[in-house]
């Protein structure tokens, strides 16, 4: 059984380089509260470039969703991650807004959605754009392996790891 996330996290955060002091938080999101999720992909910029998954989807894929995660730079969303059920596979998805790019945040989600995975016995996969490096060596960075590729992308599993 998969165990029921109800956790919200306030984390007091200092951005890389310890600079800016903001207060991040983690909240788990589901088909009731899509206001935020709306907000972030309005503000997400370039970044849809190489995360399409809600151009064909409404947000009533939440609901096959095992988790939904946003991350907010004080009461901004700034990033987003999921762990997608279909069928007996387990999706990975992740996206941060192109104006908090490379300040941790990709990272923070990935070991979020990891954690939830090995917490609760999940292997993961994923899709990468074959040309989206900077994807593909946050993946590599948490462990995934490459198993397939097509014409346009890779393939990439982690098992769980407990
Ligand atoms: C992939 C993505 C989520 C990374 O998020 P991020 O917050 O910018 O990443 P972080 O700052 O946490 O960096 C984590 C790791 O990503 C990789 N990375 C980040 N920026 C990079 C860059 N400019 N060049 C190469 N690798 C990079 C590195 O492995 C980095 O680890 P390191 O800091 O130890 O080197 C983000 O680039 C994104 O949302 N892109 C658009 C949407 C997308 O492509 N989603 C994935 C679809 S498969």
């Amino acid at each position: 059984m998969i165990t029921p996330l109800i956790i919200i996290k306030n984390l007091d955060f200092v951005m890389r380089g310890g600079i800016i002091e903001c207060m991040m938080t983690i909240k788990i999101i589901d088909v009731y509260d899509t206001d935020d999720l709306k907000m972030f992909l309005d503000n997400c910029g370039v970044s849809l470039q190489t995360f399409s998954y809600f151009d064909k989807r409404s947000f009533d894929v939440l609901n096959d969703h095992v988790l939904t995660l946003l991350i907010f730079d004080n009461d901004k969303p700034v990033g987003y991650g999921h762990l997608d059920k279909e069928g007996d596979v387990i999706w990975l998805g992740i996206c941060v807004s192109e104006q908090s790019l490379n300040k941790g945040y990709g990272g923070i989600i990935m070991r979020e959605l990891l954690s939830y995975a090995d917490d609760n016995n999940l292997d993961i996969q994923l899709s990468v754009m074959k040309n989206n490096i900077v994807a593909y060596n946050l993946y590599k960075k948490f462990d995934f392996k490459q198993f397939k590729e097509d014409s346009d992308n890779v393939f990439l599993k982690r098992p769980c790891s407990v």
